[in-house]
C-alpha cells in the first residue's frame, strides 16, 4: 500500500485535536503510515492550511513536530450541507493526490445527523462507489440517536456503500486492555470453568471521568451518558466479558458472539428501579445546554444477561462526568469459598477479585488470600498486580492509532457491525421507554461520594 488519502469531516472538532491528529502524527513518525499519505482536513471555518496548523498547535496536547504533519496535511474549507461543494472537493482531491489511490478513507467525525448528507455528497460526487475496493467510510459514534434513527441511517448507508466499506468506530475496541480481555479469558485455563454464574458473583463495568462536557454542549445535551457511553463503549466491554468463546478472534465469529450477549442483556426488572440517573451541578450553565435540560451526565444500571452462563449474576454499569477520578475498569468478583470460611476467623477471607484496568495504569490485578507472615495461621488478602504499560517498549499505542491502521488495511473486525449497534440501541431504548426516563428524577450531584452512598444503600454494592 503506497498512496492513501484520509478525508476528515469535522476537522475543527474536539476529537480531531484530542485524538485523531495526535494518532496520525505518532503513526507518521513511527513510519507506520504508507509512504504517500495525504490528510485532507475539512471544516467550515475560514482557515488556510497554515492557519489551521497554527490553530491546532494550541489545541493539540503533547509534543508534535508540526513540520512533519504539515508535509502531509491540507485544510479544505467547505459547507458540508451544500451538495455542489462535493464536486469541487473531488476536483481538489484529483489535483492534490496521486491519480491511483490504494485506499481512500472518509472519516465522518461529525454529529450523526450529518451522516446522511455527507454520505450522499461523497457518493453523488463519485468520491466513493459501492464496492470500489478502495474506499472506506468511517462513522464516529454514536451511530444514530435511537434505534429508529440508526435504522434509517443504516438503510441510507447501505444504499451508497457496501457493508464491507462501512466502519462504525468505537475507540474502546482499539484499547490495549480491551483487546487483552480475549487473552485473559480464553488463554488461561484457571478461568475457564469458573467464568459463569457458578464462579462469579458480580461484574462491575466502571467508566468514570473528572472532566465535564468541555465544549461539546450541543452534542452532549442531545445525547447524555446513556447514548454517549453506555450504548457504545460499555456494551463492548460487557460483550467481551460475557460472550461465549468464539471459534476465531479475527473473523466475524467474534462479532457473532458479541451480538448474542447484547441481545440477552436487560436492565432488570425496570419496574424495580434498577437505574439511577444524575446530572452534575453546574451542567445547566454549560455552553449550548438547554436551561431546563434533564440530560443525564451520570448513569448507574443493574443489568442481567438472560442466558445459562450468566443467570443470576448482576452486571453493574456505572459511568459519569465530573466524578472523583478518571478511571475505566472491569471488576469481576468471584463467589466466596464458603467451606474455607469456617476454618478461619469470620471476615478474614476476602472474595477473589480480578480487576482489568483499562485506564489509567493499564493492567490487571488479582486478589487472593494468603497466610500472614508469622507463627499464626492468619489470613490476609494479597493483590497480585500486572502493569501492562510497564512492559511496553516505548509508549503503548493509542486506541485510534491501531484503528487507523485497521482502516488503511481494510480490516473491519475491530469495528462495530450493524447488528451490534441494533441490539445495543434496543437495550438503550428499552431503558428509556420502560423506565419512563423523561419523568424520572435526576439526582443533581456535586461529588461522586454522594452517588456511591446511595448505590450502596439501595443496592448493597460498593463502588470505590
Ligand atoms: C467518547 C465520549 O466516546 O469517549 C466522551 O464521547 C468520553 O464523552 C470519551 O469522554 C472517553 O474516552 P476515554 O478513551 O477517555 O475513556
Amino acid at each position: 500500500m503506497k498512496h492513501v488519502l484520509f478525508t476528515i469531516f469535522g476537522a475543527t472538532g474536539n476529537l480531531m485535536y484530542k485524538k485523531l491528529l495526535p494518532a496520525l502524527y505518532h503513526l507518521k513518525i513511527q513510519n507506520r503510515l504508507p509512504e504517500d499519505t495525504k490528510i485532507i482536513c475539512i471544516g467550515r471555518k475560514d482557515f488556510t492550511t497554515e492557519s489551521y496548523i497554527e490553530d491546532a498547535r494550541s489545541r493539540v496536547n503533547g509534543n508534535v513536530n508540526w513540520d512533519v504533519l504539515g508535509d502531509i496535511l491540507l485544510y479544505y474549507k467547505m459547507e458540508i450541507t451544500n451538495s455542489n461543494d462535493y464536486t469541487i472537493l473531488n476536483e481538489y482531491i484529483n489535483q492534490n493526490c496521486a491519480p491511483q489511490l490504494d485506499a481512500k478513507i472518509f472519516y465522518l467525525s461529525t454529529a450523526p445527523n450529518f451522516f446522511p448528507i455527507i454520505a450522499k455528497g461523497i457518493s453523488d460526487a463519485g468520491l466513493v462507489s459501492k464496492n470500489d475496493g478502495i474506499s472506506r467510510v468511517i462513522f464516529e459514534k454514536p451511530f444514530g440517536e435511537d434505534l429508529t434513527s440508526a435504522k434509517t441511517y443504516n438503510e441510507l448507508m447501505n444504499r451508497y456503500f457496501d457493508e464491507s466499506q462501512i466502519y462504525r468506530i468505537d475507540h474502546y475496541l482499539g484499547k490495549e486492555m480491551i483487546r487483552n480481555i480475549l487473552v485473559v479469558r480464553f488463554a488461561n485455563r484457571v478461568f475457564e470453568d469458573i467464568w459463569n454464574n457458578k464462579g462469579i458473583e458480580s461484574v462491575k463495568i466502571i467508566v468514570k471521568e473528572t472532566e465535564g462536557i468541555l465544549s461539546r454542549g450541543e452534542y452532549y445535551d442531545a445525547a447524555g451518558a446513556l447514548r454517549d457511553m453506555v450504548q457504545s463503549h460499555m456494551m463492548q466491554m460487557i460483550s467481551l466479558i460475557a460472550m461465549e468463546p468464539p471459534m476465531n478472534f479475527d473473523t466475524d465469529e467474534l462479532r457473532d458472539e458479541k451480538v448474542k450477549v447484547i441481545d440477552k442483556l436487560s436492565c432488570c426488572p425496570i419496574d424495580l428501579n434498577n437505574l439511577i440517573i444524575g446530572q452534575y451541578k453546574g451542567y445547566l450553565q454549560e455552553k449550548n445546554v438547554k436551561q431546563d435540560s434533564n440530560t443525564e451526565t451520570f448513569v448507574f444500571i443493574k443489568a442481567k444477561i438472560d442466558n445459562e452462563r450468566w443467570s443470576g449474576v448482576p452486571f453493574y454499569l456505572i459511568t459519569g462526568k465530573k466524578l472523583d477520578e478518571k478511571k475505566s475498569e472491569i471488576v469481576i468478583t468471584f463467589k466466596d469459598n464458603s467451606s474455607a470460611y469456617k476454618k478461619w476467623k469470620p471476615g478474614s477471607i476476602m472474595k477473589n477479585q480480578l480487576i482489568i484496568r483499562v485506564a489509567p495504569n493499564d493492567g490487571i490485578s488479582f486478589q487472593i488470600n494468603t497466610k500472614l507472615p508469622g507463627l499464626q495461621m492468619d489470613v490476609a488478602p494479597t493483590v497480585m498486580d500486572y502493569c501492562h504499560s510497564c512492559q511496553a517498549i516505548g509508549n503503548l499505542p493509542e486506541a485510534y492509532e491501531r484503528l487507523i491502521l485497521d482502516m488503511i488495511e481494510g480490516n473491519t473486525i475491530q469495528f462495530t457491525r450493524w447488528d451490534e449497534i441494533e441490539s445495543s440501541w434496543k437495550f438503550i431504548d428499552d431503558i428509556k421507554t420502560k423506565s419512563n426516563l423523561e419523568q424520572k428524577s435526576l439526582m443533581v450531584y456535586e461529588t461522586y461520594q454522594e452517588l456511591a452512598k446511595i448505590i450502596e444503600k439501595e443496592y448493597g454494592v460498593k463502588f470505590e
